[in-house]
Parts: structure tokens; sequence; C-alpha cells
């Protein structure tokens, strides 16, 4: 199979990595890419991944069979809807269905006709409105703007005066903060559950956790994520279980009984409250960095159930998965998520290799042979071992033998594994 990979993260270098194993691929695009992903893929620069048109001509001409679509932005857009009229099969949903993650406003109202577990909510358009309504409930509560927000749409407001300032906030992101979502606050322990679906069939991957704040214990802003792990301990076998027949199941029915049908990979973001998962967020694609910690794990064919998923015959596969543990750490530029130096040289990604890390680049350059930094998550290293606690212990070797100016990371991924 001829495959184009769209994106240029980390999660796209991890479905690089792993997409590359597979005997079924011949030729391997990536559109941009990255320079970790040139290793196994050309990598495409002259073409936007907001061109739908462009894209679906290059898919042509190149004869893709199957095109894995990475990041939210060109599945809200309608990519996998172009590529479908022009009868090239995508790895990823369409624009219909990606309003799961496209809006939180079609996300909450789909969940509550159809019983699916989720905090309670209003919908406002009037900040007025949505003030009153805030003093009525009062604090903790959380305040979401409807739209796509790279991220950053999301305030948990701890007291009063923080929520009401979060509504005028919710201005700042334009047409995606014009209605906004306000939510009861849920105590308890997020996972993330990454599921493979080809519209009938949705098979869940390992669960992982996710680390969105800055610095060590939760501390500091909310990021991308600054690291992950799986499996998570937090979903026990009976949260697992839970998970797919509350949420993973019933969201599937639900899409279908609105005429939608969502193929690709979706993502559940839990809150675990008591042993019971209930739905933070669904997004429509691989999480960043949770994929970085998952697909080391998968020991089955990732393109042979991509394409089961995209032409509809997921039921018939079955996916085995290690035993093992996996954690991945990232490294950020200092100053990320506001400004930072970019263009700094990187050191040691041999050495560590050489001790066993799986590196995945998220935000890096070449420049004359040399990997220099150029985003705000810089790497990813990952690594597997028998069990989490033996992970720990190598991934931060593994760090240690890396090194630019500023570089940021968190020294206490997958601890909460141990303390469940
Ligand atoms: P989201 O972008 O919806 O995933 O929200 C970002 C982060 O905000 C989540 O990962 C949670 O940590 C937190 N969050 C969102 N909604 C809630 C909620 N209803 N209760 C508690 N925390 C929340
Ligand atoms: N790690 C969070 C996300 O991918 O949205």
């Amino acid at each position: 199979m001829n495959i184009l990979l769209i994106g240029s993260g980390g999660r796209e270098h991890a479905l690089a990595w792993k997409i590359a194993q597979s005997p079924l691929v011949e030729k391997f695009y990536a559109m941009p890419g990255n320079p970790g992903i040139a290793e196994y893929a050309e990598c495409v620069k002259n073409i936007s991944i907001d061109d739908n048109a462009a894209i679906v001509k290059f898919a042509q001409e190149k004869n893709i069979n199957l095109v894995v679509v990475g990041p939210e932005a060109p599945l809200v857009n309608g990519l996998v809807d172009a590529l479908e009229v022009a009868g090239i099969k995508s790895f990823g949903c369409k624009k219909d269905a990606a309003q799961l993650e496209g809006s939180k406003i079609f996300a909450k109202n789909l969940m509550k006709k159809y019983n699916i577990p989720t905090a309670k909510f209003e919908v406002f358009d009037n900040p007025d409105a949505a003030k009153n309504y805030i003093r009525s409930e009062g604090a903790p509560i959380v305040i979401k703007a409807d739209g796509l927000a790279a991220g950053k749409g999301v305030i948990v407001a701890q007291n009063l005066d923080d929520a009401l300032n979060a509504v005028d906030e919710m201005k700042n992101f334009g047409a995606a903060g014009s209605k906004i979502v306000i939510e009861e606050f849920m105590d308890g322990e997020e996972a993330s559950i990454l599921a493979f679906t080809d519209g009938k069939t949705i098979i869940p991957m390992i669960a992982a956790q996710d680390h969105k704040r800055l610095n060590d214990n939760d501390e500091g802003v909310n990021t991308g994520g600054m690291g992950a792990y799986a499996p998570a301990p937090v979903v026990t076998a009976e949260v697992a279980k839970l998970a797919e027949e509350t949420i993973l199941k019933p969201i599937i029915a639900a899409l279908n009984a609105e005429k939608i049908i969502y193929r690709g990979c979706l993502y559940a973001g839990l809150m675990i409250v008591d042993g019971v998962p209930k739905v933070v967020e669904f997004n429509a694609r691989f999480g960043d960095p949770e994929t970085q910690a998952v697909l080391p794990l998968l020991d089955s064919d990732l393109v042979e159930i991509m394409d089961a998923c995209a032409t509809g015959n997921l039921s018939d596969k079955k996916i085995s998965w290690s035993d093992k543990s996996a954690v991945c750490v990232v490294l950020a530029s200092g100053g990320y998520p506001k400004s930072y130096k970019k263009n700094l040289p990187i050191e040691g990604l041999d050495a560590s290799k050489n001790l066993g890390a799986i590196i995945f680049h998220a935000g890096t350059t070449e420049v004359d042979g040399k990997i220099l930094t150029s985003g705000g998550r810089v790497l990813g290293v990952t690594v597997t071992a028998e069990n989490i606690k033996a992970a720990i212990e190598k991934v931060y070797k593994c760090v240690d033998a890396i090194k630019f100016e500023n570089m940021h990371y968190r020294k206490d991924i997958a601890a909460k594994a141990l303390k469940n």
C-alpha cells in the first residue's frame, strides 16, 4: 500500500514509526512530516495541510491507498470528505463526525440525548446570563469555549471571581468563544482511552494517562501534555468495562442514530469519579503525547487495523498488545507554553537511543545535518519495560543523555501509577 500521513508532531512521528514497521507499506509519504519522520517517509513540504484540493491531487498522482490524518484541524476542515469524493480511503473521520471535537456543544448535547455519563452543563451565548448561572451554581466550576481553541479554551475556575472573569476571557477565542459551555466540576482522576472504530465496531486501546500541567505535582499552567504512560492502573478492568459499555459503544450508536458514521481513532478523555468513568471531552484523533506511549505497546500491524477501520471491517480484527509498560517524557523549550527560543542545537539523541529510548520528534528542524529545536514541545522520549517502575527509571536515564539550552521536562511522569 502507498500511504500518506498528514501532520508533523510527536503523535505523527509515533504513527510513522509504527506504520513503517508494516510489511504492507510500499511508498510512504508524510505531509509536512518532521526530521524524525523523515527517517521512514518522504516528507512533502510544499502543500499546506489545510489545502484539501491540493492534497487530493497529490494523493491521486502518487496512487495513495490510505491517507492517515493526525491532527484535528484537517478533519474538521473536511479533508476526509474531499478524499472520499475522489475515491481515496482515509483513516480519520469526516467533518460531521469531527464535530465531536470541533464543537463542545454538539458533543455535550449528544451525550445528554443518549444518556452518556458526563458533567452537567448549560450553554450560553449571552455573557450576563452565563454569569448569573455561575453565581447560582457557585465554584469550582468549568467554563469552555464551544469551538477549537488550540487546547486553551477550557478554564477550571476554583472561585467565583475567576469563573466570572473566565466568561469575559472567552471573547479572546473569537468565533470559537462566541458560545460557551458551563460545566459542573468533576473531582476525580483523569485517563485517556483511545479507540479504533470503523463506525460499527469500536475497540479500545490500552488506557493511558496524560500530564497536562507544566510542572511536577500537577502545578503550573495547562499545556498540550508533558508526558504520558500506559497502561494506566486507574483504569482497572471494571473501569475499562464500564467505559466500553456506557461510553464507547453508546457514542458510536448515538452517532449512527444521528446518521453519522465515525471512522478512525476516537479519543475519550475521562474523569474517573469513585470508580465510575465520565466524559471530560472527546477528540476526533489520536492523543498527543498519549499515542507516543500507547503505540509502542501495540503488537499488531497498525496499517492492517487502520485499513480495517477505513473499510468497515474492524469486527474481523484481533488486536494484540504487549504486556509491558511504556512511559513518554516530553522535553519542552523553556518558556513553553508561552514564548521560547528556537533553533537551539540538540545533543545526545544517539546516546539516548543507545540506552533504549524511542525518540519521537515533535518540534525540531534539521539544518545542515544538525537537529535544532523549533517548537514548544521538542521531543518525546519513550521507553518500554517490564513494569511502570522499571520504565520510569529507564526513561529518566534516557532523558539525562539529551541536552539543549533551557530544556524543561517533568520529573514525575507516571509517578501517579505507582500510587494506584
Ligand atoms: P478539555 O480541553 O475539555 O480536555 O479540558 C482541559 C482540562 O480541563 C481537562 O483535561 C481537565 O483536566 C479539565 N476539565 C475539563 N472539564 C472538566 C470538568 N468538568 N471537571 C473537572 N475538570 C475538567
Ligand atoms: N493529550 C491531550 C490531547 O491530545 O488532546
